[in-house]
């Protein structure tokens, strides 16, 4: 058996995988999110934690214990979390989505050798201008500091008392030279930090250690359980639906929205609109991030409208036509990443006519995103690289209609996969393939995903959305000024 474990941004999901690759049991716990001063976000370390050894127990049965070989995982990326001297951590975790280091990455971007270095630009999203946040605003927490890590990287410590990062997740601090896959000493000095803060870096696929006696003592499971590194959630999450060959392109439809696009060799956008990392393969991808997706509908579904009823809001986005007769919804509710990078972008309906009604404004919402996820795939068609299909995964991809929005919008196939765990999944194969089950992660992807269901785009929709992309393509431009000013 192998354990993936996928540490969300709102909950922890845990996935226990036979060695066949047969899925059989998920368990997950939800932790709270901080919103602080309108677009900060923070957790409590603890809190994922509390979440994950509790799942660990929960989802391994009597019989489970004993045949556990291996556990790996997938984690939110780029979260800084700082440990002291005593292991304890110093300050609530600054997430991906809080959005409060506009002037550190203004002034990371001045360095003229970042982009050769690392292959990206600053983003408000990225661990380096946090830490260099910290140093600025918070001093003595600075000071403190003995350890860096992301969130996943926190729990694998946990578990193995090992500090290590794989390359993915590496890729997204800022401080890897990702075309090496080594820390980069010229970042690290800019920071002013010690390397060995840093924790050792791995590929995704690689054993770090065994669980610790302690806690093995404490799960009842065996000491030789092996801890596997494990990778960001969307290079595992590419790894969940196989999409680990070039053409083949992730479409993650979770809190944020993301495409990832796997390549063999080190491409890189020389406008920084895409990201260059990583992956979980030994190789490389290229990630464009919106960052609400799937949160801009629950939003919608859950703030707005106070429902959980998320069958019924699908029924009322199917009984609207494509286009959503002329209304349009930006979906930057915590400013935008990709290909905006615009902290104080804002959410927006624009559009709205006496004709439109709550099944408008859902539909409206569903296609917003799938505009916003198309800037993205403009920006890869514009680098010359292909796309031959699309897999789609996350919450989101439990919606047909939007299934169909997303086919439209891009003028594509959708393919669902036999599975809609994505990272967890990816998490419970790279275990696998660090455990030796498999000779390496393309085996273990040819043999356990299989593509299942297809969907096609509706040629009349398709002309549709050509029409209404480019003009939503004509709205962020037109409200930038205003944005910054509300
Ligand atoms: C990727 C990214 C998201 C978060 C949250 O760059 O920010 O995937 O990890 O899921």
């Amino acid at each position: 058996m192998y354990l993936g474990i996928d540490l969300g941004t709102s909950s922890v999901k845990l996935l226990l995988m036979d060695r066949k690759g047969v899925v059989k049991k998920t368990v997950s716990n939800d932790y709270p999110i901080t919103y602080l001063n309108d677009n900060w976000a923070e957790q409590n370390p603890e809190d994922w934690w509390n979440a994950t050894f509790d799942g660990i127990k929960n989802i391994l049965k009597d019989e489970d214990r004993s045949a556990l070989n291996g556990i790996s995982f997938s984690g939110q990326m780029h979260g800084l979390v700082i440990l002291d001297e005593i292991d304890q951590v110093i300050r609530p975790a600054i997430l991906w989505c809080d959005q409060r280091t506009e002037e550190e990455c203004k002034e990371m971007n001045s360095l003229e050798w970042l982009y050769d270095i690392t292959g990206n630009q600053a983003l408000t999203g990225f661990t380096a201008p946090k830490i260099l946040w910290l140093k600025k605003n918070e001093p003595n927490n600075f000071k403190k500091i003995k350890k860096i890590m992301l969130p996943k990287d926190y729990i694998a410590y946990k578990l193995s008392g090992v500090h290590g990062i794989d390359v993915s997740d590496a890729s997204g601090t800022l401080m890897l030279n990702v075309e090496k896959r080594e820390w980069s000493k010229e970042v690290v000095e800019f920071l002013d930090i010690d390397e060995r803060c840093l924790g050792k870096v791995f590929e995704s696929y690689e054993v770090i250690g065994k669980i610790k006696e302690s806690v093995s003592n404490e799960l009842e499971i065996s000491k030789e359980v092996n801890i596997v590194m494990g990778g960001g959630d969307q290079a595992v999450g590419a790894v969940g639906v196989g999409a680990i060959e070039e053409g083949v392109i992730s479409l993650a439809l979770g809190t944020s929205g993301v495409i990832f696009s796997p390549s063999k060799r080190y491409l890189r956008d020389e406008d920084c609109r895409l990201h260059s990392f990583c992956d979980s393969t030994g190789k490389y991808h290229q990630m464009g991030v919106i960052l609400s997706a799937s949160g801009a509908f629950k939003w919608w579904v859950e703030e707005v409208n106070n429902s959980k009823d998320y069958v019924e809001f699908n029924r009322m986005a199917n009984e609207i036509k494509a286009g959503s007769e002329g209304l349009y919804f930006l979906p930057y509710l915590i400013g935008e990443r990709t290909p905006h990078n615009d902290a104080s972008a804002k959410g927006s309906f624009i559009g709205l006519s006496l004709n439109h009604g709550k099944k408008h404004m859902t539909r409206s919402v569903m296609e917003g995103v799938a505009y916003a996820l198309r800037d993205s795939f403009e920006l890869l068609k514009e680098m010359g690289i292909g796309c031959e299909k699309i897999r789609v995964s996350g919450g989101g991809a439990k919606s047909q209609v939007w299934k169909q929005i997303f086919a439209d919008v891009l003028n594509k196939d959708i393919i669902t996969i036999n599975t809609a765990e994505g990272p967890a999944l990816g998490a419970a194969i790279l275990a696998s393939v660090g455990s030796r089950e498999y000779s390496s992660v393309e085996e273990a992807c040819q043999k356990i995903i299989k593509e299942v269901e297809v969907t096609k785009p509706s040629l009349k929709n398709v002309e549709i959305y050509e029409k209404n992309y480019s003009i939503f393509k004509e709205m962020y431009p037109a409200l930038k000024e205003i944005y910054r000013k509300i």
